[in-house]
């Protein structure tokens, strides 16, 4: 026995001076976790949320500020009515109970995405939920929700647009923070950190413009896996990357 306590691994640890302030989670693989275990996808979608809850604890605790998790992207309508119709239910439940699903009572709670093809019902609890815990001290977790990054730059162009033709703004004059400041939350800094589970390595319309600098890492484990032992590794490979943003 104690033979095994001195080989076992001392937990990861990670300077918080080298820490992301922000990091922006692709959680797929739900459905793949579900198959697995001869279960339906939505009982993987169910899995999945509940270690959103334990990934905004951790990164509580780690004192990281911003968090951002895509749920539903604007590509997922695609999906089957039955498989789209329940992950609105499980989102709507979930977020009606935040303070106990996403968990704690210092979490801020920010949304990303056209809230306008929601149900008025769950567009008013979003903004009932969001205006109820602005104050918070806690992490801003963040939920992309019919979010796509072209959607969301497309956007942006339209408000900018409108400036323009009202003779405000000058087409010259059309800046990259112009634009940054309307895309859907101007406030919130981008992610230094894009972590997608599930082996697959692409974006998926997620954070187009915001994560033009953001260093992305891949686990091959799917969502409802993902664990502090995962987070971990992936924030110690983050401390080692070298960030250059165009520099030498
Ligand atoms: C991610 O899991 C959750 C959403 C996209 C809503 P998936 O549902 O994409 O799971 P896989 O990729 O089919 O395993
Ligand atoms: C990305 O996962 C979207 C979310 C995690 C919400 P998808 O499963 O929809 O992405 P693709 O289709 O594999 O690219
Ligand atoms: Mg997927």
């Amino acid at each position: 026995m104690k033979y095994m306590m001195f080989f076992k691994k001392k937990e990861m640890e990670v300077p918080s001076n080298q820490l992301p302030q922000h990091i922006g989670f692709i959680m797929d693989g739900n459905g793949r976790w579900a198959k697995q275990r001869h279960l339906p996808r939505s009982a993987g979608h169910r899995a999945g949320a509940n270690t959103l809850k334990s990934i905004t604890r951790i990164c509580g605790e780690l004192g990281i500020p911003y968090i951002t998790f895509y749920a539903f992207s604007t590509d997922n309508w695609s999906r089957p009515k039955e498989e789209v119709d329940d992950l609105m239910k499980l989102l709507y439940d979930y977020l009606c109970n935040a303070d106990e699903t996403i968990g704690g009572e210092r979490v801020r709670i920010r949304v990303s995405g056209d809230m306008t093809r929601l149900d008025q019902k769950f567009q008013d609890m979003i903004a009932d939920l969001v205006e109820r815990t602005k104050a918070r001290d806690g992490i801003t977790a963040t939920i992309a929700l019919n979010y796509g990054g072209k959607d969301e730059i497309v956007h942006a162009v339209r408000k900018v647009a409108q400036r323009v033709k009202q003779g405000i703004l000058e087409p010259e004059k059309i800046t990259e923070e112009i634009i940054a400041q309307n895309l859907y939350n101007p406030d919130i800094p981008d992610p230094d950190l894009i972590i997608r589970t599930s082996g697959e390595m692409r974006i998926s319309n997620f954070l187009l413009w915001e994560s033009a600098y953001a260093e992305l890492y891949f686990s091959k484990v799917y969502w409802p896996d993902f664990d502090k032992k995962e987070l971990m590794r992936a924030l110690e490979d983050y401390s080692h990357r070298q960030r250059r943003f165009g520099g030498v």
